[in-house]
């Protein structure tokens, strides 16, 4: 920077006077012009132009001059003021492109970079295969109720003519809370409480959680099952022949083939275990069906009259039929899963993969 005495006397002289002010013009040019940043701008603008700044001084001394040649003097003042912030906007006006340019160079935008993935849930495999099954009933013209997971012994076997000591009672190992109340074993439990809400025709799903106190790769203590029933009068054992042969061709495909045996249910008379081809082998045997070809989906028979007797229904007027199957069961044909614990253990490592 020239190192040069910006104002030369104390004393008024219009040589002096014009001489400091070229002066602080020619330095302020020059020091503009070796700016490098737009900090540099602003503190030359405080320096000449700041309220203590050299050009500002020369303004304030304006009293002090001959009146006559203030209107000179003055004019002389303003532009070199003009000059000067006319020279400090384009430097600033220079810098501020620039900075503009290089932030716009070095944040560019590739729009072609994937956004950020947010992780969203789904629908538990065991509440699909619920919606899947219950969406096939419910387009049969199935409606859906509900019962109690805590239960009263009288509906979850009672009514369902399992007296108190019957050795049927063993198939179904329970979880009691009280001498009367237990955690329902199974979905059957809702076919009485609704019978004693409606009459006839009842065409009916319940889906929900049930308990045996039951633990292997294939049994947990808590699983999900679906209930089905319909009564009205002439309902025949075709009927639930023919709504579960459609309801497997629509959950396992149209080639499946449906096998029903005899069994025992104190619910149901007669009563059937239904097998279906295996899924995995197409019948001709695997690990998965014990090599048998037939894989057991599901139970099923036609109501007993002794359950219409319980819930005042007259046994001469009606018949229905009513099976029920294990979700989890069905999740694991479908998905090819071979341990059931998988389902309620929640590892997000398996549950992704639906
Ligand atoms: N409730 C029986 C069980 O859980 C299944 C079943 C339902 C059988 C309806 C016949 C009729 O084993």
């Amino acid at each position: 920077m020239i190192q040069r005495p910006l104002i030369t006397s104390s004393k008024w002289s219009k040589k002096g006077m014009l001489n400091d002010i070229e002066s602080i013009k020619n330095l302020a040019r020059d020091e503009i012009s070796n700016a490098r940043r737009l900090q540099d701008i602003h503190n030359l603008k405080v320096k000449y132009l700041g309220k203590k700044g050299l050009l500002t001084a020369k303004l304030k001394s304006i009293g002090s001059i001959p009146g006559e040649e203030r209107p000179m003097v003055g004019r002389i003042l303003n532009e070199s003021r003009n000059f000067i912030e006319s020279l400090l906007r384009k430097q600033e006006d220079k810098f501020r492109s620039s900075e503009l340019d290089k932030s716009l160079r070095t944040r560019q935008i590739d729009v072609t970079v994937p956004g950020c993935f947010i992780p969203t849930g789904h629908l538990h495999p065991i509440t699909r295969v619920l919606d899947e099954i219950s969406g096939i009933f419910i387009s049969l013209g199935f409606t859906v109720e509900e019962g109690p997971e805590v239960e009263l012994d009288y509906y979850n076997f009672e009514a369902l003519n399992f007296p108190k000591d019957h050795p049927a009672r063993d198939m179904q190992d329970t979880f009691f809370i009280s001498d009367d109340v237990v955690l329902r074993t199974h979905t059957s439990s809702v076919q009485v409480r609704v019978m004693e809400r409606n009459s006839p025709p009842l065409r009916v799903i319940a889906t929900g959680k049930v308990y045996r106190c039951d633990a292997d790769v294939s049994h947990i203590p808590m699983f999900h099952q679906l209930e089905g029933f319909m009564v009205d009068r002439h309902i025949r054992f075709s009927d639930l022949k023919g709504v579960l042969e459609l309801f497997i061709h629509r959950v396992f495909g149209p080639d499946t083939s449906l096998r029903f045996r005899p069994s025992f249910f104190p619910f149901t008379e007669p009563s059937a275990e239904i097998d279906i081809s295996c899924v995995i082998c197409n019948g001709s045997g695997c690990n998965v069906c014990g090599g048998t070809g037939w894989i057991e989906i599901l139970g099923a028979g036609m109501i007993n009259p002794r359950v219409y007797e319980k819930a005042g229904y007259d046994p001469e007027l009606y018949t229905g039929f009513a099976f029920g199957l294990g979700i989890e069961r069905v999740a694991m044909l479908k998905y090819g899963i071979d341990d059931i614990r998988l389902f309620p253990e929640n590892d997000k490592r398996f549950l992704e993969q639906f």
